[in-house]
């Protein structure tokens, strides 16, 4: 067990997707939201990033902001950016939410240095499905719930592997 004090440099944990528009920035805006409930906002060095460029500087997606927000969450103030080489050295933890992210994710890797901190977001879904989180960019706003559902499941469940891991004291 890893021991995270006070003084310890915070767990850095970063989820990445395609576009950082949809997946990603819900993962981080929820497991922001259960990281403060459990009093260890700092504690924790959180952020999100796309394998792509496209969407840079814009904000989540209208659909997913509107789904987490009628669950209590609020995406606003997110700004895509695209995931960078340097951020396999900057987080300890990368969260992946399909197969084609960690492909993309591990080709920046090529010392072969940080493959064991890329997961995918669904190892830790207690109903994995096939271990990834559909994207919901082109269907309809059912797949905004299903991934809120899916995302919400997973984070809690990392969030308590990580008390565990660097046994953190949650307030609550
Ligand atoms: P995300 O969803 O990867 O969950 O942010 C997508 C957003 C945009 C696109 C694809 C997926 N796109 O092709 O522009």
């Amino acid at each position: 067990m890893k021991r995270a004090d006070a003084t310890s440099a915070p767990v850095g944990v970063l989820f990445v997707c395609l576009g950082n528009i949809c997946r990603s920035p819900l993962a981080e805006g929820v497991f922001r939201h259960q990281v403060r409930a459990a009093g260890l906002e700092d504690r924790f060095l959180i952020d999100s990033a796309g394998t792509g460029a496209w969407h840079v500087g814009q904000p989540p997606d209208s659909r997913m902001r509107q789904t987490a927000r009628t669950h209590g969450i609020d995406l606003d103030g997110q700004q895509a950016r695209q995931f960078a080489p340097e951020d396999l050295e900057r987080f300890d933890h990368i969260l992946v939410m399909d197969k084609d992210n960690l492909h993309d994710v591990l080709y920046h890797d090529r010392d072969g240095l940080f493959g064991h901190r890329v997961r995918l977001l669904r190892e830790f879904d207690p109903e994995p499905g096939d271990f990834q989180v559909p994207d919901p960019y082109y269907g309809g706003s059912r797949g905004f719930e299903e991934v809120f559902a899916i995302v919400s499941r997973a984070t809690h469940v990392l969030l308590h592997r990580l008390v565990h891991e660097y046994d953190l004291d949650e307030v609550a």
